[in-house]
């Protein structure tokens, strides 16, 4: 039994929800460590397609708890959104439970996100404006209000009183209009009527699951590249999707990690604006987004489709301590008669990196490419490795040498199944 974290290892969409779908068959507990419903996690499953904002990507095993953690920001109404969206396929929510530390998202947030973002004008983040950084924003300035305020009302409302005056000013800023205290008091009654039986004490409930040696799953949000110290601030998120935070954000000390899982896509994606070294405008950027069905989970936004960057992923590997690699939607690639990898960042004065540099410079690299066979033979219904078209091999082996991390799981396919483990 162990203690595994699962996170992004590029732009984020990597396929972290079907990767921890897969792995939760076997898990006691999976705990969503960082981030908010900013989060669109993909699961395919028996009981259907699901895209997951806040509930953890285990709720579909009855025997795994699920823990919205500590770390997290939730939007208390697109949480009830979700568990009755769960609900109506006939999955059991019973398993679901929410840190009474983490923060809540609240309707201001989300105004704030959408204010902020236009007033930045040409130079705007792209966020998917859910509040989330206004949120942790709040958190960081110690005004948060947490989901387990919402159980003690004198001292919600000691705490609600100066955070909303605040948002309050800078919403009158913008122009917009001011949000009155008692419908917000009013609402915070109602979720908390609908979600106190949800909203527990991290501590014992996870330091026992540890202690007693359960399989526990941490599940990231996001990934490094848009991590808040890491990625290409300021086109981050306000959290840390890396796997150091994990313990942090989950509730527990941090020799509890056994392993790191990075969720790798066979080619890159981003969605928002900010750096992104191998990006296509061409044909075969075109082909993996109609391919691979790349939009957004969230926002539905067109995402941006690119080559395998390899420095983001030895960036990735290096930061998050992988012990091991899923790589999903090798699939896609399916039919492509070439397929390019980047080694290196070329700086303007010819200089090569090996390593993901500060935002400014990142804008002025430029990829440096070697290139691969492609194959035609579809891998769809493959599951063992020694089936697999032999320069598809050949191109994995090559991201395990360039991120230095054995592979462990190679996905073929949106659903469950089309998994080949290593
Ligand atoms: P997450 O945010 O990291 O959980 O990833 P998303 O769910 O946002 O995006 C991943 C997308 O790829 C989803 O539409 C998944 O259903 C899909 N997907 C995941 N793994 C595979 C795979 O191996 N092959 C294919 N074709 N699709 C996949
Ligand atoms: P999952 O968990 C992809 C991006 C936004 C924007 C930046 C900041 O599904 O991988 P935010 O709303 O967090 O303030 O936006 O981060 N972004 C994501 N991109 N997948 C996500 O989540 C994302 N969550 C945020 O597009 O560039
Ligand atoms: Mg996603």
């Amino acid at each position: 039994m162990s203690v595994t974290a699962i996170v992004g290892a590029q732009w984020g969409d990597e396929g972290k929800g079907r990767v921890v779908d897969y792995l939760a068959q076997s898990a006691d507990m999976v705990i969503r460590f960082q981030g908010g419903d900013n989060a669109g996690h993909t699961v395919v499953n028996h009981f259907g397609t699901f895209k997951l904002h806040l509930v953890p990507s285990g709720i579909f095993n009855p025997n795994t708890v699920n823990l919205i953690g500590t770390g997290t920001v939730v939007n208390p109404d697109s949480l009830l959104e979700e568990i009755s969206a769960v609900e109506a396929a006939g999955v059991s929510t019973e398993n679901l439970f929410i840190s009474n530390r983490a923060q809540m998202v609240m309707p201001y947030h989300r105004m704030l996100d959408g204010l902020q973002e236009s007033a930045r004008a040409e130079k705007k983040i792209g966020t998917t404006k859910r509040g989330i950084g206004p949120a942790y924003a709040d958190k960081g300035a110690r005004r948060g209000v947490r989901l387990g305020d919402l159980l003690h009302p004198d001292w919600l409302k000691m705490r609600l009183r100066p955070a909303l005056e605040n948002a309050n000013r800078e919403i009158t800023h913008f122009g917009g209009d001011a949000l009155s205290f008692d419908d917000l008091f009013d609402r915070c009654m109602a979720w908390r009527d609908a979600l106190a039986h949800r909203i527990v004490d991290a501590v014992p409930l996870v330091r026992d699951a540890y202690r007693g040696g359960k399989a526990i799953l941490l599940e990231g949000q996001l990934g490094v590249m848009r991590d808040l110290d890491w990625g290409i601030y300021p086109y981050v998120t306000s959290s840390n999707p890396t796997a150091s935070f994990a313990p942090s954000g989950a509730g527990l000390p941090p020799q509890a990690i056994d392993r790191v899982f990075g969720v790798v896509k066979a080619y890159s994606t981003a969605v928002g604006a900010g750096p992104f070294p191998t990006e296509l405008f061409d044909a075969s950027g075109e082909f993996l987004r109609e391919k691979g069905n790349e939009y957004g989970a969230t926002t539905g936004r067109p995402r941006r489709c690119g080559w395998f960057d390899g420095v983001a992923i030895g960036f990735a590997a290096y930061l998050n301590g992988f012990t091991g690699l899923a790589i999903t939607k090798l699939d896609v690639l399916d039919g492509l008669s070439e397929l390019k990898l980047c080694t290196h960042y070329r700086l303007p004065d010819g200089t090569l990196i090996d390593y993901v540099p500060d935002t400014s410079i990142l804008e002025t690299v430029e990829p440096v490419y070697e290139t691969w066979q492609g194959w035609d033979e579809p891998t769809t219904n493959v599951r063992h490795w020694d089936d697999l078209p032999e320069n598809a091999k050949k191109y994995l082996k090559r991201i395990e040498e360039l991120a230095g991390v054995p592979l462990a799981f190679v996905s073929v396919g949106a659903e469950r199944e089309a998994m080949i483990v290593l």
